[in-house]
């Protein structure tokens, strides 16, 4: 068992709010922490927002603000969903902090002064979109950029570089170590993108002005992946007076993120910590995206799915459950309001549901609201929890919560069968069985109520 377990979601560009396919990755990484925390680790999970950049310029300027204003908004907007979302963080990050903003400057000049960021000039494809520079080989026809299709622009400037070639051969150790990139399919494509060489990459821009500037040259505004990774060790107060946090919860336990940005995370990232001479994160989790309608969620398509109204509606342990329910370990999943009000009826209302009024109401009917003794039963439900308690650990340590929920669920339909098999309704009635009415905490007050998950009108 782990004494500690540091944990992180990415952080979320603040260009928009949070939308049905971003709270997965939350709600994942919240059930995580949760579990280790219930096994009593001390956890850490960290969340937040990454907010500077040209796309969050543009934003800004579209919307006539002034960007710090603009991301505070964006900023309390995620934050807001997260806590509706029920996101148990214990810490919220933001990029234009100044306990950010001063530990970024710090690591900069730091490899500056190693010889592991150079001055260089850059020509290249760009995407504006992603913030990513294209090698021609990977340019689609017509200029387009192979990850967004959107327009790619040529772009040469005076930039700073890291040195990542230097790194590839210890990367590619890395992505062989079993669990550091799961899972194992996106762990391979890693791999064989690490095995072809690794260019260095450019981590400064002159025409971005809304960013952390390179403290030795100003006309520079660091590039959004060395500020945004950065995040992980800033929030711990990395290289401050105080790095209680850092020295307590560092190397993390596992990054929690899109299949997008996995290889910024398994590639840039442990490159940039292995040249600061820190260790790396243990783990990287590259999950698939949730679909809508079997695309991609994004704003052009009109299929972006907001999560407030369908907390309003469905209730928070609805939309989590659904989430985590129906998403598979790597490939993408696909929402659909139908089915979340499928699933919340079937095993929530329905399988859940009806075990807790049963058993609500027998508790009331047969012994007076009291919970009795646990009598001497057959232990055919005790051995199908402790079956179940096994299934949903190994699952989560695989870090797999839908085959956890799918074995939970197993045995809630085990004993909703058990109470058919059993009928305590006829052991009431016969005073020399009445013990075998036993089996939780005795003594406990039972209080019938509204049913918590109620049908919903499909
Ligand atoms: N700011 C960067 C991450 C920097 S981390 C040092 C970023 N932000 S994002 O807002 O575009 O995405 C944040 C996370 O949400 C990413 O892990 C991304 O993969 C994830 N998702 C975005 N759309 C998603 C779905 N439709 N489905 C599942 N995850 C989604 O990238």
């Amino acid at each position: 068992m782990r004494s500690t377990f540091y944990i992180t979601t990415a952080i979320f560009y603040a260009n928009g709010p949070l939308h049905i396919g971003h709270c997965y990755e939350s709600v994942l990484a919240d059930s995580l922490a949760r579990y280790h925390r219930a096994r009593g680790a001390r956890v850490h999970l960290l969340t937040g927002t990454d907010e500077h950049g040209m796309k969050i310029e543009r934003k800004a300027a579209a919307a006539g603000r002034p960007p710090q204003a603009w991301v505070d908004e964006i900023a309390g907007a995620v934050r807001h969903v997260s806590d509706r979302l029920g996101i148990s963080y214990d810490d919220f990050i933001r990029t234009s902090e100044p306990r950010h903003v001063t530990a970024v400057q710090a690591i900069f000049t730091r490899l500056w002064e190693q010889g592991d960021i150079y001055l260089d000039q850059y020509e290249g494809w760009y995407c504006h979109y992603d913030e990513t520079f294209w090698p021609a080989g990977r340019v689609l026809p017509g200029d387009l950029c192979p990850q967004c299709s959107r327009p790619l622009e040529w772009t040469r400037e005076p930039t700073y570089k890291f040195r990542l070639s230097k790194y590839a051969s210890a990367i590619a150790a890395l992505l062989v170590r079993p669990g550091f990139v799961v899972p194992e399919s996106r762990c391979n494509e890693m791999l064989a993108f690490v095995r072809q060489g690794l260019d260095d990459i450019a981590v400064s821009r002159t025409t971005v002005a809304w960013g952390i500037p390179v403290p030795f040259d100003p006309a520079h505004t660091i590039y959004v992946w060395i500020d945004a990774l950065s995040n992980y060790i800033t929030a711990l107060g990395y290289g401050t007076a105080d790095s209680t946090l850092y020295r307590t919860f560092w190397p993390a336990d596992l990054h929690v993120v899109g299949k997008d940005i996995a290889r910024f995370h398994a590639v840039i990232w442990p490159a940039l910590l292995l040249a600061l001479g820190e260790p790396v994160p243990a783990g990287i989790l590259g999950h698939g995206w949730l679909n809508v309608g079997g695309e991609k969620i994004s704003k052009s398509r009109g299929n972006t799915v907001d999560p407030l109204p369908l907390i309003e509606r469905y209730g928070v342990d609805a939309v989590r459950y659904y989430l985590l329910r129906e998403m598979p370990f790597g490939p993408d999943g696909n929402y659909s309001e139908e089915g979340l009000v499928h699933r919340t009826n079937t095993d929530l209302a329905n399988d859940l549901g009806n075990l807790l009024s049963r058993t609500t109401m027998m508790i009331d009917k047969f012994v007076r609201g009291v919970v009795p003794a646990p009598g001497a039963g057959d232990g055919v439900l005790e051995a199908a929890t402790a079956q179940a308690v096994r299934a949903v650990e190994q699952h989560m340590e695989r870090l797999q919560p839908a085959d956890a929920l799918a074995a939970l669920f197993r045995l809630v339909s085990r004993a909703n069968k058990y109470i058919e098999e059993q009928s305590p309704w006829s052991l009431a009635k016969k005073p020399a069985e009445a013990e075998r009415l036993g089996g939780v905490p005795a003594g406990t007050q039972i209080r019938r109520g509204a049913p918590l998950f109620p049908r919903i009108q499909e």
